[in-house]
């Protein structure tokens, strides 16, 4: 058995805490929250722990892995003061908040000899693996252009918890181009902000189109402005054209829940599907099975490179006419 604890117990970790449950060796066995009444409700749902500090769950002899869902700031220091306790971590994207720290998260995890997994949730997909194999196995051809979208509306209330659509959304665009493709070889970037009017420095827009060193060109289009509810969604999609073909994929099609979320990405059996997937993968295959993970801290380390240097140049070779 693999004994875990989760800390942050916001909106995704309820996703989180169901990949425990329906992994084949894992155990949830507390968690951890900043208000300890809401670890306390949550505990007893489960009828687990509930810890008054991460440090008390990183004492707890009883955990070996620990799943950070915390708010995008506490990632950093939660992963090296697990690390140091010597427990295993899935850490929620953006892993951190600088390709520095990710650096820094994935070296002290070396060194303290444990599994440190980001949470690139998308390439856990069953539809993204699938097209991985026909890349891969040259079934259609050399793929020539790729097309790939995270587009809906987030309150601006929302937003403001997070750091702009770019590294919130296009993160997952970046790791999962680079998991299909390869690495890239340059790129052209655009982000605004075209529909806050409160939070002006949060980004709601990024567009950007890339070159990969195995001749695919793509764009990806990372939105937080609209919401598209039409058959053709772009709320989620991934398309590549191939010599002899062209996939789509396009999560939309399966949009099934009708409880509240505050997106409507997240009411999408693929979406939920995706953590449940990466979960078990990280306690059944590379924690008791020893598989290497699918996605590591150095991708993490990449794609934060990559979306940094899209950050300071986007927008530079602006023509105004
Ligand atoms: N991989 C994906 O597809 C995906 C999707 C959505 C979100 N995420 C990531 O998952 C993480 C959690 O997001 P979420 O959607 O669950 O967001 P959320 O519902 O806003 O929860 C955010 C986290 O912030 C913490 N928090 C709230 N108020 C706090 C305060 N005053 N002080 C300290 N902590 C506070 C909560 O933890 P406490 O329990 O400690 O309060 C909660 O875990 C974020 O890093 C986000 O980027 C990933």
């Amino acid at each position: 058995m693999v004994n875990v604890a989760i800390s942050g117990l916001g909106e995704i970790s309820r996703l989180h805490i169901q990949g425990v449950l329906r992994s084949k060796h894992g155990k949830l066995v507390g968690v951890f929250s900043h208000s300890y009444e809401r670890a306390k409700e949550i505990a007893s749902i489960y009828g687990v722990k509930a810890y008054k500090s991460f440090e008390d769950l990183c004492n707890d002899k009883d955990v070996d892995a620990v799943i950070i869902t915390s708010r995008d700031e506490d990632h950093f220091p939660q992963t090296i003061q697990a690390a140091k306790a010597g427990k295993h971590v899935l850490v929620e994207k953006p892993p951190a908040l600088t390709v520095e720290e990710v650096e820094i998260m994935n070296k002290t995890c070396e060194k303290y000899n444990v599994v440190c997994m980001p949470v690139h949730n998308y390439i856990y997909t069953p539809q993204i693996l699938h097209l991985k194999e026909i890349i891969t196995n040259n079934e259609l051809g050399r793929p020539i252009f790729a097309f790939a979208s995270i587009f809906h509306k987030i309150d601006e209330e929302v937003a403001k918890r997070y750091h702009g659509t770019l590294i919130t959304q296009a993160y997952h665009l970046i790791y999962t181009l680079l998991f299909l493709f390869g690495d890239i070889e340059y790129l052209v970037g655009y982000v605004d902000n075209v529909s806050y009017s409160k939070y002006k420095n949060v980004d709601d827009l990024a567009i950007v189109i890339l070159k990969f060193k195995n001749g695919t060109a793509a764009q990806i289009l990372s939105g937080w402005c609209c919401d598209d509810l039409t058959p053709t969604s772009w709320t989620w999609m991934v398309k590549v054209f191939f010599e002899k073909g062209v996939f789509t994929f396009n999560s939309m099609e399966s949009l099934t829940y009708q409880q509240p979320a505050s997106y409507y990405q997240s009411r999408t059996i693929d979406f939920q599907k995706t953590f449940y997937n990466i979960v078990s993968y990280f306690i059944d295959e590379v924690l008791v099975n020893k598989k290497q993970p699918l996605s590591t801290m150095k991708d993490a380390v990449r794609t934060f490179y990559i979306l940094n240097t899209i950050k300071k140049n986007a927008n530079l070779g602006k023509i105004i006419i």
